[in-house]
């Protein structure tokens, strides 16, 4: 089972976009998928319109059991969602004396999936600890632009950091340049500065689709909401792309980020 974080601390890059139609896009190659919204902005669950009846702060405070929040929404395709409520959990995870890996033992015996996919806040507190200290891969959506690649870059940072601060072994392991249009120069320009810096982790960019923009307002991923659209050919590819590093991801781990 790999288990990816959908991260980066800086807001409005695509990350959500990203972990929605990832997630749908590996479950369309039957992959059984289990997508986790750990922002308390979240939108994942407006974004596929679920409405769960226990949310993942419930689980972290112990009120229910893990599975108890688990919603099956299509094929190949389980959620757990948050809502503000999560902001508490900041608190409550503050307040515990083992607050750094209190998701991974929460999550620890979840079985059955291929892949679980972290949407995270952007921010660098005790929650994306959470998520680091489970997750074993780091997706980073970047957005095109200078301030996009200036924020990639304190990424890489940090995640070193962290990882050697907490002893966790988490890896970037993709680098998704979003919002990209190839008619502006800045996209081009950066797009280029990304591969200098992260070579073959960077993937192919989602281009800028005012689909991707409409369809959580329908509560549908892009493949069911625009199929011919370039947002489904861009998310379909990073789903194919994502496949096939699953012998690369389920080898010992190396060092990848330096
Ligand atoms: N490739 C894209 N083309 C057009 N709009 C996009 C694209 N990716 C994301 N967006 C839009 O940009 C905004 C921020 O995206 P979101 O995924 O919510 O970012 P984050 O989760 O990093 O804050 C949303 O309105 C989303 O619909
Ligand atoms: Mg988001």
């Amino acid at each position: 089972m790999r288990t990816i974080a959908i991260m980066n601390y800086k807001g409005g890059v695509g990350k959500t976009t990203t972990a929605v139609n990832l997630a749908a896009g590996l479950s369309r190659h039957d992959k059984r998928i289990l997508l986790i919204d750990f922002d308390p902005q979240g939108n994942v669950d407006v974004s596929l319109k679920v409405e769960a009846e226990y949310t993942l702060y419930d689980a972290l405070t112990g009120k229910v059991a893990i599975q108890r929040c688990i919603i099956n929404l299509a094929k190949n395709l389980d959620v757990i969602t948050s809502k503000e409520t999560l902001v508490k959990a900041e608190h409550y995870l503050t307040m515990q004396e083992t607050t750094k890996a209190l998701l991974k033992d929460l999550l620890g015996g979840i079985r059955g999936y291929d892949y679980i996919i972290v949407d995270c806040p952007p921010s660098l507190g005790v929650l994306n600890q959470n998520v680091l200290a489970f997750c074993s891969e780091i997706f980073v959506p970047t957005s095109s632009d200078f301030l996009g690649y200036d924020a990639l870059k304190k990424m890489k940072e940090i995640v070193v950091k962290i990882n050697e601060k907490y002893n966790h072994h988490s890896k970037i392991t993709k680098v998704i340049p979003t919002l990209f249009d190839r008619r502006n120069k800045i996209c081009r320009e950066t797009l280029m500065e990304i591969k200098e810096l992260f070579s073959e982790l960077t993937s192919d960019p989602i281009r800028v689709n005012s689909k991707l923009k409409e369809a959580p307002k329908y509560g549908k991923s892009i493949f069911s909401y625009a199929r011919s659209s370039s947002g489904a050919q861009d998310y379909g590819l990073l789903a194919k792309n994502v496949i096939e590093m699953e012998t690369i991801a389920s080898a010992p781990l190396i060092e990848i980020v330096s």
